[in-house]
């Protein structure tokens, strides 16, 4: 059993209850590699903002559970090299889908984790989250589970409403299972292809996509059921156009790769919403970076080069992210 607090990790309770308090977001940025890490750790000490790690069960498989779990360790070090004596980093599990792997990333130092329970009947999602609640807190690790499901792109527009979060079992549900935060479903979803072509209108001077806006109408009655209480929402990257097309003119197709509007997460973050999920944005910017160094410079051929081209890229992204979106920045306890 490692505990994070050893490891000089922080839970998620503390920043949270600053966040909805402060009218803004912590921002949860995913990680799979070395220079995703670096980027995160560079900007969120700049910015001296919390910051939360996340690591998916696909990332475990890919980087190494071990291996990653050392890598946050190191990220609190860095942070302090960087000028921030008191960093404020989780190490979050994201999307967990079975307790057996909460208890593990739990045992392994992470100090939350998601048991994602969306897609199972209510009472089941219900009992499996509780389940998790109840081993996490012994450790004071804090979990984060979900309730109404994220849209896919596949889904037809009409089950998309239907899969909104359900402002009447809210509460019922956070009393039930114990959960510290509560990802909803308000029109988010995962991936670099929110929105079907038929579900947007087109900018008539740009051709872009216009994305129909989030259902803050759902957003507010939730937060009337439960003032105060963390909410979450995944899926949040903007998939910028400038990164959407310089991986298109160096090689790339992305057609009509659309995301979530910069200002309604603005808004989201004035909120409850309290924790903003971003992956897909960290892939553009790292694959945008990737594509135009290499076909600028066909001698390339250290990693470092176009590695370290992504890096700046997704460096920028973050500090923007912070600054200019979530407003998380300047926001540690001890600055
Ligand atoms: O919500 C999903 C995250 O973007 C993680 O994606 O499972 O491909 O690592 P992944
Ligand atoms: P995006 O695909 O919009 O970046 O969402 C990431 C996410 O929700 C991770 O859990
Ligand atoms: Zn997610």
């Amino acid at each position: 059993m490692v505990s994070y607090k050893e490891l000089g990790l922080v839970n998620t309770r503390e920043m949270f209850k600053r966040a909805v308090a402060g009218g803004y977001a912590i921002p949860a940025f995913n990680f799979n590699n070395l220079e995703q890490l670096q980027a995160i750790i560079k900007a969120s000490s700049e910015k001296k903002s919390p910051v939360i790690l996340q690591v998916s069960k696909g990332a475990r498989k890919y980087a190494n559970p071990t291996l990653l779990r050392y890598m946050a360790q190191g990220a609190v070090e860095y942070a302090k090299e960087l000028g921030c004596a008191h960093p404020e980093i989780v190490l979050h599990l994201d999307h967990g889908d079975s307790f057996e792997l909460c208890k593990d990333c739990i045992d392994l130092g992470f100090s939350s984790v998601m048991i994602d329970g969306s897609a199972l009947p209510y009472e089941e999602n219900i009992a499996l989250s509780k389940k998790v609640v109840d081993y996490a807190h012994q450790y004071d690790v804090t979990v984060e589970a979900e309730l109404g499901v994220l849209a896919g792109v596949e889904d037809e527009v009409a089950s998309e409403v239907s899969h909104y979060t359900k402002p009447e079992e809210v509460i019922d549900f956070s009393k039930r299972t114990g959960c510290d935060s509560l990802a909803i479903s308000i029109g988010t979803s995962h991936g670099a292809y929110k929105f079907k072509p038929e579900q947007c209108t087109r900018d008539p001077k740009t051709g872009r996509l216009v994305p129909p806006p989030l259902a803050f109408n759902v957003l507010a009655e939730i937060e009337k059921q439960l003032p105060g209480f963390p909410i979450v929402l995944h899926g949040s990257s903007s998939v910028p156009q400038e990164e959407v097309d310089i991986i298109n003119r160096f090689g790339g197709k992305l057609p009509d790769a659309v995301g979530i509007p910069e200002e309604q997460l603005r808004q989201a973050s004035k909120s409850a919403v309290c924790k903003i999920n971003i992956d897909s944005d960290s892939r553009l910017a790292f694959t945008a970076g990737v594509r135009q160094t290499l076909a600028e410079h066909p001698d390339y051929f250290d990693p470092r080069q176009y590695c370290g081209e992504a890096r700046k890229r997704m460096e920028a992204m973050y500090a923007h992210k912070i600054v200019d979106v979530l407003g998380s920045d300047g926001k540690l306890a001890q600055l």
